[in-house]
């Protein structure tokens, strides 16, 4: 579905992505994983057409994305970055309409306002609809971000740390909807995680990048300690029970 072939990106001489080669399916949900400054949002970045790649090409759908407009994109890829700056009196049901704009030619129809009252509804975020966005926790703002970018309808979902700074119950929840809806919807979701154990809880595939390189790629099986020590520089313990893995520190 999204095909990354000989990717080479850089910011002005320096170049931070390497020889980038992956491909990634629908209805499957990726974590990136490797250390700050590995070029993990420098990746969503040029997927999205943010950032031109020195090299290599991306296909979405069997086309590279070059020959697709910024309006053909944000109608396939909605992208929530790691940082972001939204209108702070915007209400919540204005922020999660924002992501039907890339549909809407002329005015939002009815089936725009659907998708969008179903939307926050999923988020639970019902209660909150005419609230003011800077009147919400952390959490709930973090909802509103991920409810604007479903409400895009994409094929891919890209999110850049969408749940650092929340509580683990928050963390949790916002997790498991979006494997929910990554699976109700055939999505690719490619999601950016810093906490190991919660990228391996909730999601299929695994891209571990070190110094703007992709280390391994695979499932589960590449979780292993000898891989962790190597791409975080750190010495870990990995405990297996029930098929599942838990990482100690
Ligand atoms: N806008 C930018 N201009 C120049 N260098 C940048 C820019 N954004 C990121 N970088 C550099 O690119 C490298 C990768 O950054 P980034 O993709 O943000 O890594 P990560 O998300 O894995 O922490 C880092 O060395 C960073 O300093
Ligand atoms: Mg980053």
């Amino acid at each position: 579905m999204l095909k990354v072939e000989s990717l080479s990106v850089g910011y002005g001489e320096r170049e931070v992505l390497k020889e980038l080669n992956i491909e990634f399916k629908k209805g499957f949900i990726y974590s990136i994983l490797g250390p700050n400054g590995s070029g993990k949002s420098t990746f969503l970045r040029v997927i999205d057409k943010i950032l031109k790649p020195n090299n290599g090409t991306i296909y979405l759908n069997g086309k590279s994305i070059k020959s697709f407009s910024a309006s053909q994109i944000s109608k396939i890829i909605a992208y929530l970055p790691q940082r972001i700056d939204i209108l702070p009196f915007c209400k919540v049901l204005d922020a999660v309409f924002l992501g039907r704009k890339p549909h809407i030619s002329f005015e939002p129809t009815s089936f725009d306002l659907e998708i969008v009252l179903e939307t926050i509804n999923k988020f639970g975020l019902s209660k909150f609809a005419f609230r003011n966005i800077n009147e919400l926790s952390g959490g709930e703002f973090q909802k509103v971000l991920i409810a604007r970018a479903f409400a895009q309808k994409p094929e891919v979902l890209l999110l850049d740390e969408p749940v650092n700074h929340l509580d683990p119950k928050n963390q949790i929840e916002i997790l498991k909807l979006i494997r929910k809806l990554t699976k109700d919807n055939n999505i690719l979701t490619i999601i950016v995680l810093h906490d190991i154990n919660l990228a391996i809880q909730f999601s299929d595939y695994f891209v571990l990048m070190k110094n703007g390189r992709i280390f391994k790629f695979g499932d589960l099986t590449v979780i292993d300690s000898d891989t962790i020590k190597e791409v975080y520089e750190i010495d870990v313990e990995i405990l297996e029970y029930n098929g599942r893995k838990l990482v100690l520190f």
